[in-house]
C-alpha cells in the first residue's frame, strides 16, 4: 500500500519522503512504481516527462527520524498492529515539525486509540486508501474523536489534488468500508463451510447476479485472509456482538498458513508469477 500511496502524491507534484526498515523493500517499492508508470505511459495517460518526474519526486529512507523530518503530511501505512502503529506515531510526533499532520491507513485500528498515543490528538486522522491504490477512486477519511475541523478539511481538499473522491466518516470499528464488506466476505466463507455452494458457484452467483467485478472469496484471497481475519476480530471485540464472529474456517486456514494469493493459496491456488488462478480442491 505505501508504494501506492508515494505513487499517487508523487504523480500528484508533492515530494515524498518513503520510508521502510529495509532497502529492498523500498528497492521493490521504487521497482513497481516505475513499472506501474510505465503502464500508464503506454496507455498513453501520462508522457515519458510525467513518468520521470513522478520518479523524482521519491526519495527513500531507512530511517523515520530523518525521512519525517521536513515533512507537512505523514501517511503511515505500516503493517496492521496497534503496538507497531503506537512506536511509529510516537517517533513520528517528536521528529516531525509540530504543524505536520499525522494520517494512518489503517483499515481497522482505531484513529482515536492512535491519536490518543501523540501529543498532537487534533492533527491525527485517518486517509484509507483502497487497493491498488493508483486506479481505485475512493479515499475514507477517518475523523477520530479528537481530530479537528481544521486537519479533516485540510485532507479533504488534498484528496482533491490527488484526483481522488474522498467520504468523511466517523470513527467506529470497520469505520464504513470494512464494517460492510468483511461481513460479507466472512458469510461467503460461512456459505462455504455449511456445504451450500462451492468456491467457484458462491464466487459465480456474486459477480453475475450482484455485478461484484470478483467474488467474495477471491477477494478475500486478495486482501488477504489473515488481514480479513484480524478485522473480523475488530468487528467481533469492537461491537461485542456475536454476529461479527470470525467463521471457524477462516481461523483454520489462517492457523494452516492458507492466506490467500500471497501464499501462493486461499480459497484458489496462484501460480508463482501468474496471476492466473487454479480452483483449489480443497474446498470444492
Ligand atoms: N493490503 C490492502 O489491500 C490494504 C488496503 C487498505 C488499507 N491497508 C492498510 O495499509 C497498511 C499496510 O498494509 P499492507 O498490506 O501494505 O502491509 P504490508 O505488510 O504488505 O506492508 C507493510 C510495510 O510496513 C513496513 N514496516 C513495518 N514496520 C515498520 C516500521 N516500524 N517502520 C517502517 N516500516 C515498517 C514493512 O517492512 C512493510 O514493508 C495496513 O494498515 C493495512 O491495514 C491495506
Amino acid at each position: 500500500m505505501g508504494n501506492g500511496i508515494a505513487h499517487v502524491f508523487a504523480q500528484s507534484g508533492y515530494s515524498i519522503s518513503l520510508i521502510d526498515r529495509f532497502e529492498a523493500t523500498l528497492e521493490k517499492a521504487i521497482a513497481t512504481i516505475s513499472k506501474n508508470l510505465d503502464q500508464m505511459v503506454q496507455k498513453e495517460k501520462i508522457t515519458e516527462n510525467d513518468k520521470e518526474s513522478a520518479l523524482n519526486n521519491i526519495t527513500t529512507f531507512t530511517s523515520t527520524e530523518e525521512g519525517v523530518q521536513h515533512a507537512d503530511l505523514i501517511v503511515e501505512a505500516a503493517t496492521e498492529n496497534f503496538e507497531i502503529k503506537k512506536k511509529i506515531f510516537e517517533l513520528i510526533d517528536i521528529h516531525s515539525p509540530e504543524h505536520t499532520i499525522l494520517a494512518t491507513n489503517t483499515s481497522s485500528i482505531s484513529i482515536t486509540k492512535i491519536a490518543a498515543v501523540t501529543n498532537r490528538p487534533d492533527k491525527v486522522i485517518g486517509m484509507h486508501f483502497m487497493n491498488p491504490v493508483p486506479i481505485m477512486k475512493l479515499i475514507e477519511v477517518i475523523r477520530g474523536y479528537t481530530t479537528s475541523d481544521e486537519t479533516t478539511s485540510i485532507i479533504m481538499e488534498m484528496s482533491k489534488k490527488l484526483k481522488k473522491v474522498s467520504v468523511e466518516v466517523n470513527d467506529y470499528p470497520g469505520f464504513v468500508a470494512n464494517r460492510i464488506l468483511m461481513p460479507m466476505i466472512n458469510e461467503a466463507i460461512t456459505t462455504l463451510h455449511e456445504g451450500v455452494g462451492s468456491v467457484e458457484e458462491i464466487d459465480t452467483v456474486m459477480k453475475l447476479g450482484m455485478a461484484h467485478p470478483m467474488g467474495p472469496l477471491q477477494l478475500a484471497d486478495f486482501i488477504g485472509l489473515d488481514v480479513c481475519l484480524s478485522i473480523m476480530n475488530v468487528l467481533y471485540e469492537g461491537f461485542g456482538n456475536s454476529k461479527y464472529a470470525p467463521c471457524p474456517l477462516l481461523i483454520n486456514m489462517v492457523t494452516a498458513g492458507y492466506l490467500g494469493a500471497k501464499t501462493g493459496e486461499g480459497f484458489y491456488k496462484y501460480t508463482v508469477g501468474s496471476k492466473n488462478l487454479v480452483v483449489s480442491k480443497m474446498f470444492t
